[in-house]
């Protein structure tokens, strides 16, 4: 049985501009989404899809509104709890890939295992990275690479972990085709094995390829499409 792990309800968020302005940038969201699925969410530039990605992994906290995951509230973890939930049970690929430009390629994918004390086989993550098609020297310092082989680098350290809910923000934005597929392929993978995989993109075959894809415009949802193809996506943003 798949089983619920997220659950956002009527969540919106605004950001203060300072004197006594405020943007909304998402209103009033509500979803549901399960283990072994993976979902897309599109939708224009601008229209909320990364502070909806933030808001629902528990790293900004929404201005009205609930999220759980796995049935618990990040926002009202003690920070503590916080981080051992984020250690634990999730998986975050960054737009801009976060990662740690002074430490090396390797350093930076087993980052999360060193903080959770995990033993570290070299060779399974030469081999990983290997599989992901990276041709860099782990070596490398990460702010020597090009953004390709940094998000890569960004895929890896999620791989790496048992996360179990993964959000994924435009993970193939900066990589060729053939890398493309191949990360296109291990999230897959993963959702199929149990996890929930959520994936922000601009590429609209990729999202036709996933379970359900979310579309939004000027920060509210308005579609969702199971099992969506090309031509429904488009339609929905406004492009077809
Ligand atoms: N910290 C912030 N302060 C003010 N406005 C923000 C902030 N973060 C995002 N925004 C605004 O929120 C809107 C949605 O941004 P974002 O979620 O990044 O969209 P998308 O990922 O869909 O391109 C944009 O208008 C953006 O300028
Ligand atoms: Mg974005």
């Amino acid at each position: 049985m798949n089983e619920n792990v997220i659950a956002v309800q009527e969540l919106s968020k605004n950001f203060n501009l300072g004197k006594g302005k405020s943007i909304s940038v998402l209103k009033n969201i509500s979803f549901l989404a399960c283990s072994n699925e993976f979902i897309s969410i599109v939708g224009p530039s601008g229209s909320g899809k990364s502070t909806l990605l933030r808001c629902m992994s528990g790293l900004l906290n929404p201005t009205q509104g609930s999220v759980k995951l796995d049935a618990i509230d990040p926002y009202q973890l003690s920070p503590s709890k916080t981080a051992k939930m984020r250690r634990t049970k999730l998986g975050f690929i960054f737009q801009s890939y976060n990662l740690v430009p002074a430490l090396p390629v390797f350093e930076n994918v087993v980052l999360p295992l060193r903080l959770s004390g995990i033993k570290i086989d070299r060779p399974s993550v030469e081999r990983l990275l290997k599989s992901l098609n990276f041709t860099a020297k782990l070596t490398s310092f990460v702010g020597t690479l090009s953004g390709g082989e940094q998000q890569k680098v960004a895929i890896a350290r999620v791989l790496v972990t048992r996360a179990r809910i993964i959000f994924a923000d435009e993970p193939t934005g900066a990589v060729d085709a053939k890398a493309k597929e191949i990360i296109f392929d291990r999230l897959r993978k993963l959702a199929d094995n149990g996890a929930c995989v959520i994936m922000v993109t601009h590429d609209v075959d990729l999202a036709a390829r996933t379970d359900r894809a979310l579309v939004l415009k000027d920060g509210q949802l308005i579609k969702t499409l199971t099992n969506p193809d090309a031509t429904e996506i488009l339609a929905a943003i406004g492009k077809g």
